[in-house]
């Protein structure tokens, strides 16, 4: 039968055989009794739990599915997912990363990978013509997030996708704030798709985790899991677990994160305290018809431009009383956040607060913007 993601995400266990169980165990055992002794062993067969775990393969193959990849890794965390793809290369290689990502990424590639030799260019995805000015014959990546976070822009995937390809680079998609709920990067020709499973796909800010998903299992994608696995950063079976849970759920949640964000957005537009809304599910952003064209559903995440700078922008997040004041987005609980104050060498406006939408009624959240502008 072909199923929707939905049912597939809601039947992604199967019924334990030894308790009948429809909720998997937590399997903690770090270890498992040989099949034989002296054979080689299956591939597939349960050794290590940094080599494989019942709750990490049930995880990671619930992933792979939803995002049409052919495996995935469950890791650490999202930034641990895109430390494992730079080790992964090889010195001399080079980078085109959009100049709009999660700011831990550029620290990792300037303080740590470029003195190992990976050269990294930063160029806006929507302007395709700087892309093809950057790539070279010594590119093997290309990477972006599309939304972007902190600044909400968009980037064409399978535009990118075509001109990575053309010049033998690999095309890397961080999917963490869209979600496989609005849009399947592999689909549109990415490579690899990175998420945090921190954000929305365990929903609940209680996870810590990343997932690296391969189009192919191609000998790069096996160089990775080789480093996964010999290094060590994978995820724990708890966490894998908690994670597993939140699939069964995503799609609802992602589509109630986006209605609430979309009135939110539709209020802070018209307000003459806000500056600008960038949510690309609003009108006024300036690439939504690429949102329309690209993405099923919006998500929870917008970020704001305040009326007056620094200052005004500080005081309405110490006037609300729903939204909490905190980092990360992509679970129950409205956050906002003055992003300026914690990225390092950052270029984000000063005026610039970040907002995750929650799980909240959106006329509560209305009423709280409403009376902190006030
Ligand atoms: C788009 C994006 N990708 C990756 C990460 C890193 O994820 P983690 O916090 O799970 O390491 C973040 C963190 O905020 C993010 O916003």
């Amino acid at each position: 039968m072909n199923l929707r993601p939905e049912t597939e995400a809601v039947h992604n266990a199967n019924i334990d055989p030894s308790s009948g169980a429809i909720v998997p165990p937590i399997v903690l055992s770090t270890t498992f009794e040989y099949e034989t002794t002296g054979n080689e062993h299956a591939p597939d067969e349960l050794i290590y739990t940094r080599y494989q775990n019942p709750n990490r393969a049930a995880l990671e193959n619930s992933l792979a599915k939803l995002e049409g990849g052919a495996v995935a890794h469950a890791i650490a965390s999202g930034s641990a997912a895109m430390l494992t793809i730079f080790q992964a290369l090889e010195s001399g290689c080079h980078i085109v990363s959009s100049d709009d990502m999660y700011f831990g990424i550029r620290v990792q590639l300037n303080e740590f990978f470029a003195p190992w030799g990976l050269e990294t260019s930063y160029v806006d995805m929507s302007d395709l013509d700087a892309l093809r000015a950057a790539v070279r014959p010594q590119t093997k990546l290309v990477i972006f997030e599309s939304p972007t976070n902190p600044m909400i822009r968009l980037a064409d995937i399978a535009a990118i996708a075509e001109i990575a390809h053309a010049s033998g680079a690999l095309l890397l998609v961080d999917n963490t704030v869209a979600t496989p709920v609005a849009q399947n990067p592999i689909a549109l020709g990415a490579d690899i798709v990175v998420m945090s499973l921190t954000k929305y796909i365990a929903g609940h800010h209680d996870v810590l985790g990343g997932v690296i998903i391969f189009a192919e299992e191609d000998g790069f994608a096996e160089r990775v899991m080789r480093l996964v696995r010999i290094g060590g950063s994978v995820l724990s079976p708890m966490n894998c677990w908690l994670a597993a849970r939140g699939l069964q759920s995503l799609a609802y949640r992602v589509r109630a994160h986006s209605e609430n964000a979309r009135q939110v957005a539709c209020f802070l537009a018209e307000h003459p305290g806000i500056e600008r809304v960038l949510y690309p599910h609003h009108p006024s952003h300036p690439q939504y018809e690429l949102a329309r064209r690209q993405m099923r559903v919006g998500s929870g995440l917008m970020s704001i431009l305040v009326k007056g700078g620094r200052q005004p922008a500080i005081d309405l997040v110490n006037r609300l009383k729903l939204f909490t004041s905190a980092t990360s987005f992509g679970g129950t609980h409205s956050l906002i956040e003055h992003r300026e104050s914690i990225e390092e060498s950052s270029n984000t406006p000063a005026n610039l607060l970040r907002v995750s939408i929650g799980l909240e009624h959106p006329a509560d959240l209305i009423a709280d913007l409403r009376q902190a502008l006030a």
